[in-house]
């Protein structure tokens, strides 16, 4: 029996073990998907021996990612540029980690908007510069997006990303001020919030979304609630939306692959799911 885990600290909210569970018992697999809570002192240990716990491998989720990619014998090129790893296997005796965030990102977006939505889109706003961020700009940047601007409430951290992720030749990314967000509307094509502001308990992401083209899209990485109080205004202004529950979804199918042999689907049943227990404990 395959044993996978997702690990973080703490855990007791991740809804991924609800997600594989799905696909487990949706594909009649004899295997396990469990959370373990390890503390910051105790990650690096747990990355040398989970394998001899018998788990083939598993997710990591806050606050390992980084460490996780330090901690791997080998990792993606695209883990590698993220600085980030999200999803463990063991391959010939060595460690492996990815980063399936950007992937997520973008299945997301073309189940959503279907295949060749960006065409039109030139130009796109990132707000935030935290890990999600930098997920969703190596997705932006893989599918050639020509711009991409980042606005950070700490400027710093903006700049960072932009250090980190910027190409010689490319799409060209750059930084612009927090305050600079509504002047940036006009021109983007696709807005995505990746900060926790619409979050519950947190206050709103407000942009003045009168100044934005009748043919934006508006996404949120944020996924309680699946409607942010961004999202309900860009729908009440008729952009197309894109909520935060897709990317969660669609980061757990290549991970399942590896470690359980198949490609799982995301299927409006396991949507349905997901979106019930949130909306449950929202
Ligand atoms: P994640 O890995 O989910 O991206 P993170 O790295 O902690 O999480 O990043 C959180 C993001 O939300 C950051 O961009 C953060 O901005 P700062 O860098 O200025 O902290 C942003 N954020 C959190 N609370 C915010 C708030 N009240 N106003 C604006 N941005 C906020």
């Amino acid at each position: 029996m395959t044993k996978a885990f997702v690990v973080g600290h703490p855990i007791k909210h991740s809804r991924s073990p609800l997600i594989h569970g799905y696909w487990l018992k949706a594909y009649g697999l004899p295997g396990s998907y469990e959370r373990l809570d390890v503390a910051p002192a105790d990650f690096a240990a747990f990355l040398k021996r989970f394998g001899e716990q018998g788990f083939a491998g598993g997710n990591v989720t806050i606050p390992h990612k980084e460490a996780a990619c330090l901690g791997v014998d080998r990792r993606t090129d695209r883990a590698a540029r993220l600085g980030a790893v999200n999803t463990l296997w063991i391959e010939d005796g060595l460690l492996w980690g990815d980063n399936t965030d950007v992937l997520g990102f973008m299945a997301h977006l073309d189940q959503s908007l279907g295949t060749g939505w960006e065409q039109p889109v030139d130009n796109a706003l990132v707000i935030g510069a935290g890990g999600a961020a930098r997920a969703v700009v190596a997705g932006l940047q893989d599918r050639g997006i020509s711009r991409i601007m980042v606005a950070n409430r700490t400027r710093a951290k903006a700049d960072d990303l932009v250090r980190d992720l910027a190409r010689d030749r490319g799409p060209a990314l750059r930084a612009i001020a927090w305050d600079d967000i509504d002047a940036a509307l006009p021109g983007a094509g696709l807005i995505v919030n990746t900060t926790s502001l619409g979050l519950a308990g947190q206050p709103p992401l407000t942009l003045d979304l009168g100044k934005t083209s009748g043919t934006a899209i508006a996404a949120d990485v944020v996924y309680v609630p699946l409607r942010t109080p961004f999202l309900a205004a860009a729908a009440g202004r008729g952009l197309r939306i894109v909520d935060g529950l897709g990317m969660l979804l669609h980061q757990a199918a290549p991970g399942f692959a590896r470690w359980f042999g198949i490609t799982p689907q995301v299927t409006p049943e396991l949507t349905a799911l997901i979106r019930q227990d949130i909306e449950g404990h929202s």
